[in-house]
């Protein structure tokens, strides 16, 4: 089997960055850019040196920020009308994940009119992505989905009500802008989650089935990274080094994952489904658990994450126990909940999350396969 290991963006990284966007949407012939972004970002002044960068370039931008955490699809469907009736012909995606994926999902259905559940990965969808798309700027405000260099993009269907997963390279954004600023008014509780998010990317694409050792060693800086910033982003948000770590962090996490996910993600999908919890906190709160689910199928893998998130031990079995622990004990020190219950999960709703766990893709490349017990058992340890 021949596999392919690919990291197309281009990547800009630094303070003031975002003043370079009107210069590469320039440099990718644009001439009238839609803004895809959310309305607290729009209401603050993150969006400001985007406007303005791209004004000083000469091209023409109008903003759609109807989007909610966990975007739908008719969300898509307007911001779509927008970027049509803008006669825009660059889409430039402001926020965290949820703005990044609408805005790729834009482009996406501009080019391709069959309802979004016709592209999804499940239904083996990236098949009929065939058509070129617009380009894509993308400037993440939080540190954790890594969409700005992922080809996913995740939405609530309107068929179904499930949370699905898109999947193509085509929807790669061309330019990812990572400027530590945008990100310096985030509140705490939301570095903390979206820093979890990203720190799961690390651990789970180091841990998923394949061959690539590329993404493996990006996935190990992306641990190394989190470990060494995410408290101090936490704690003082306007550290714009700690930022500028976390940022890193997550466009690392964004790019090692495109070797796979695992079973945590499969449990956090139906957590924002069904409960409409925050992607990051979900992943943080399941966590622990998958990595002692895992620790017997990848031990030397786990050990090593130990280390880096600094357990101390000789022995590999040592460090491999410890690895939850080190997870749980981080995610205490940023103010996450301990676990599932507290975060207001209750016992009843457990089967039926684990039936769409299962249902859900990422826990295919997991190292360890899941049955549906074993989904359950996954959420009651994480209660
Ligand atoms: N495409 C992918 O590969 C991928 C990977 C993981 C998650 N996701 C998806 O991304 C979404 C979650 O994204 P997210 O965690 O980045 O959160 P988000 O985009 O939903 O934003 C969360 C909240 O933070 C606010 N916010 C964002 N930046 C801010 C800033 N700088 N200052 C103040 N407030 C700010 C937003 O207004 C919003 O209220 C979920 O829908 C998830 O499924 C996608
Ligand atoms: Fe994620």
């Amino acid at each position: 089997m021949t596999v392919v290991w690919s990291f197309p963006t281009r990547i800009l990284f630094g303070e003031n960055a975002a003043s370079a966007v009107g210069t590469e949407a320039k440099a990718l012939g644009a001439t009238r850019a839609l803004i895809v972004t959310d309305q607290g970002i729009e209401a603050s002044d993150v969006i400001d040196p985007v406007v303005a960068s791209l004004k000083a370039a000469g091209i023409e931008s109008s903003i759609f920020a109807d989007v909610s955490s966990n975007p739908l699809e008719a969300e898509v469907l307007s911001a779509t009308d927008a970027y049509r009736q803008a006669n825009a012909d660059l889409v430039v995606g402001v926020g965290g994940g949820s703005p990044i994926d609408v805005a790729k999902l834009v482009r996406l259905a501009i080019t391709h009119p069959l309802p979004l559940s016709q592209y999804t990965e499940a239904s083996g969808g990236d098949a009929r992505i065939t058509k070129p798309l617009p380009p894509m700027i993308a400037l993440p405000t939080t540190a954790g989905t890594g969409s700005e260099v992922g080809r996913s993009a995740v939405v609530t269907l309107q068929s179904s009500g499930q949370k699905a997963v898109l999947f193509s390279p085509s929807l790669i954004p061309n330019v990812a802008v990572l400027d530590p600023a945008l990100s310096a008014g985030l509140p705490p509780r939301v570095t903390a989650a979206t820093g979890m998010d990203a720190l799961t990317h690390g651990i789970e694409a180091y841990c998923a089935l394949g061959d690539h050792p590329m993404a493996d060693a990006i996935a190990m800086q992306c641990v190394a990274l989190t470990v060494s910033h995410l408290e101090t982003a936490v704690h003082d948000g306007k550290d714009l080094d700690a930022r500028g770590g976390m940022l890193k962090a997550a466009t690392l996490g964004g790019v090692a994952f495109q070797k796979g996910l695992g079973a945590c993600h499969s449990l956090a999908h139906p957590l924002s489904a069904v409960l409409g919890m925050h992607h990051g906190l979900a992943n943080a709160l399941c966590l622990p658990a998958v990595l002692d689910f895992n620790r017997s199928t990848v031990m030397p893998k786990i050990a090593r994450i130990a280390r880096v998130m600094g357990v101390r031990a000789e022995d590999e079995e040592t460090l491999a126990f410890e690895c939850a622990g080190a997870v749980r004990s981080l995610r205490k020190k940023i103010g996450l909940p301990e676990g599932l219950a507290a975060a207001g999960v209750s016992e009843e709703v457990l089967p039926k999350l684990a039936e769409r766990a299962l249902a859900d893709p990422c826990h295919q490349l997991n190292p360890r396969p899941c049955t549906a017990e074993d989904m359950l058992a996954l959420y009651r340890a994480s209660m």
